[in-house]
């Protein structure tokens, strides 16, 4: 079946959802393009993903993202994944086949390492050790896309030690899973430092961390981007530290979606980023 309305249809699938700040840049780029059609927020429980997941084609979605929670759970309800996503065990975006079938491939390295990237143009993955905190979807992502950027060394810290483990096995042995207590002295000699876990986030406790063992010149980034500015980034930037917020691997991964669900990659302009930025509370 082929849909021939011109109506576009594609949104992010998550529980809770309201917060993400995708329909906003998705929304921007359709009217930018002069594209008709409509990026909606879907905050669909996990019992109901399966449902959620095969009714896309139906109604005449082109595809979606998918966030928290089911960047994993998604994936026994897809046809086909890519090499990546396969390789990360995580989803963040699903193309909606016309056969109906359904692809899932994942952006999220791609965003964060262009972040990156684009805010510290002398940036390198391969400059010394990485210390990256957390090991859940988000970390995946992370910990892939430094290793494709050549990084040979990444201590991994997460609260559970068992899953810093099993995501080192899948990943490689360039992960070095470390105790959560050893998350200062483990910034000893580190040039880039990742915050990966929920903690900072709007609503969330804080991360408790001392960042006295790291050079100043290291660059600390978060993926998180509500608030804007996390503990963790107002600490480093206080002694020093370059930062990089989590807004950018927002925009980055959305033209890559674009590219696979419209054939178009959509421009990430300071416009944009200054209309999600003015979105987001100070704190
Ligand atoms: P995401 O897909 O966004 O990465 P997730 O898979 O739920 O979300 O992972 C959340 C991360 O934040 C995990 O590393 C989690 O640690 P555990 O694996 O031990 O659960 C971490 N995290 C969440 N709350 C935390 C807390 N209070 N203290 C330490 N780590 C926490």
């Amino acid at each position: 079946m082929k849909h021939t309305d011109p109506f576009l249809l594609a949104g992010v699938i998550g529980y809770p959802i309201m917060h993400s700040r995708s329909p906003m840049m998705h929304n921007y780029w359709l009217e930018k393009n002069k594209l008709v059609g409509r990026y909606v927020p879907l905050a669909i429980q996990a019992q109901h993903l399966e449902g959620a997941l095969r009714g896309l084609h139906p109604l005449g979605f082109s595809g979606c993202n998918v966030t928290i929670p089911h960047k994993q759970a998604c994936i026994p309800f897809l046809d086909e994944l890519s090499p990546s996503a396969k390789a990360m065990g995580a989803v963040s975006c699903i193309h909606v086949r016309q056969d109906g079938s359904l692809f899932g491939t994942n952006n999220d390295s791609l965003g964060f390492i262009k972040n990156l990237k684009s805010s510290n143009p002398t940036w390198r993955a391969d400059a010394g050790p990485i210390t990256v905190i957390g090991a859940g979807g988000g970390s995946r992502a992370v910990c892939y896309g430094l290793i494709q950027e050549g990084a040979k060394e990444i201590r991994l810290l997460n609260r559970s030690l068992e899953k810093a483990q099993a995501l080192a096995s899948s990943l490689g042995p360039q992960i070095k899973p470390l105790p959560w207590s050893q998350l200062n002295e483990s910034l000893n000699g580190v040039k880039t430092l990742v915050n990966t876990t929920s903690l900072g986030m709007v609503g969330q406790a804080a991360l408790e961390i001392d960042l006295s063992d790291l050079a100043k010149d290291a660059l600390v980034t978060d993926i998180i981007y509500i608030p804007l500015e996390t503990d963790l980034l107002k600490l480093a930037k206080a002694r020093g530290n370059p930062i990089t917020n989590g807004l950018g691997m927002l925009l980055h991964q959305g033209p890559p979606a674009w590219k696979i669900w419209f054939g178009i990659e959509p421009e990430v302009t300071e416009e944009l980023r200054t209309l999600l930025e003015k979105s987001i509370p100070a704190q």
